[in-house]
């Protein structure tokens, strides 16, 4: 079988390319958008990088002709100088959708966000519901999978965590008091796993979650307990972050903006958890909390 894979440099990306290199007649097409970003990648034989350049419809095409299934992972929460919601989560997707239809790909499958709507007042979601829609009127046999923040060793989210605990200081947003659902990194690769080998008519979208339910002071506490540490708790008031945000985010043409308070401080709340329908077993937050403390990036190079 043979898997594009977009955004393969994406800290999913490198965890999905790992656990797809331990399946059984699997070979990967890495789409990556620069030569810089290659190097970054697992090894191995059965990993060929590819450059793509999301406004070259041929060169998306050629990446993704004779491929059994298309895994799109690119795509950003944290908008910069050189990419924006508007590029990255919905252009990168048109063209993606477009170059697979013309490539006759029968299996898609799109990573979008809980909360995604079209018709979200934040922008994010909105440009992930955006992307879902052109998914769902794609034509194509494809998968939306929304997933909550991630949590493992490669996650951004997690190496939040170790750095506040390791400091022995967390001022939280709010107070942290936000419900999470975080997602083992480890179970979103064997998910899309699982899913690369079945296909779908149709179009259908999964809402896939972690097992445990907490707050985000408490994921910090658990995780300050498994590392043997003491912490203490301070409060940023969110609109006084959110204040602080807009400033700095247009001073650097970036970074974090009150969208992104907005979205890491929402309750990650699903209606019904994927799990058994993919049919996975999921870590549990413990065990997920434990494993990212675990130093290194947890990658066989
Ligand atoms: N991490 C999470 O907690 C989380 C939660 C929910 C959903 N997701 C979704 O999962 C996917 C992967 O997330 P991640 O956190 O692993 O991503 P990441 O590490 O931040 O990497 C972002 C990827 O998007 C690519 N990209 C950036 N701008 C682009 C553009 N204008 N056009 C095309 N590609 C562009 C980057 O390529 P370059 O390196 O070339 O810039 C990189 O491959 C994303 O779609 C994200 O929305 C992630």
């Amino acid at each position: 079988m043979k898997v594009a894979v977009t955004g393969a440099n994406s800290s999913v990306g490198k965890n999905l390319l790992a656990r797809l290199c331990k399946e059984q007649g699997v070979t990967v097409i890495a789409g990556v958008r620069s030569e810089k970003a290659i190097p970054d990648l697992p090894e191995s034989s059965l990993i060929n990088p590819v450059i793509i350049n999301y406004d070259d419809t041929n060169s998306l095409q050629k990446a993704l002709d004779g491929s059994d299934v298309v895994i799109h992972l690119a795509g950003i929460l944290i908008e910069s100088k050189h990419s924006n919601y508007a590029s990255a989560n919905v252009a990168a997707t048109a063209a993606i959708v477009d170059a697979a239809k013309k490539s006759d790909v029968k299996n898609l499958i799109f990573i979008s966000v809980v909360g995604a709507s079209p018709k979200s007042r934040n922008a994010y979601f909105r440009s992930k519901g955006v992307a879902e829609e052109l998914i769902l009127e794609s034509g194509l046999g494809a998968r939306i999978l929304r997933t909550p923040i991630l949590f493992g060793r490669q996650a951004a989210g997690s190496q939040a965590i170790v750095g506040m605990v390791s400091s022995g200081q967390a001022k939280l947003l709010g107070g942290g008091h936000y419900q999470m659902r975080p997602l083992d990194i480890d179970d979103l690769s064997e998910a899309l796993t699982i899913l690369c080998s079945t296909t779908v008519k149709d179009q259908v979208t999964y809402e896939l979650v972690g097992p445990g339910s907490a707050s985000y002071r408490d994921i910090i506490e658990m995780t300050a307990k498994i590392m043997g540490k003491e912490v203490s708790f301070g409060t940023i008031p969110i609109f006084l972050a959110k204040f602080g945000a807009a400033i700095t985010s247009i001073l650097k043409g970036g970074g974090i903006t009150p969208t992104v308070i907005d979205v890491i401080t929402q309750d990650e709340v699903v209606k019904t958890n994927a799990d058994s329908e993919i049919g996975i077993t999921l870590t549990p937050l413990e065990q997920t909390l434990k494993n990212m403390t675990n130093l290194g990036d947890g990658y066989d190079r």
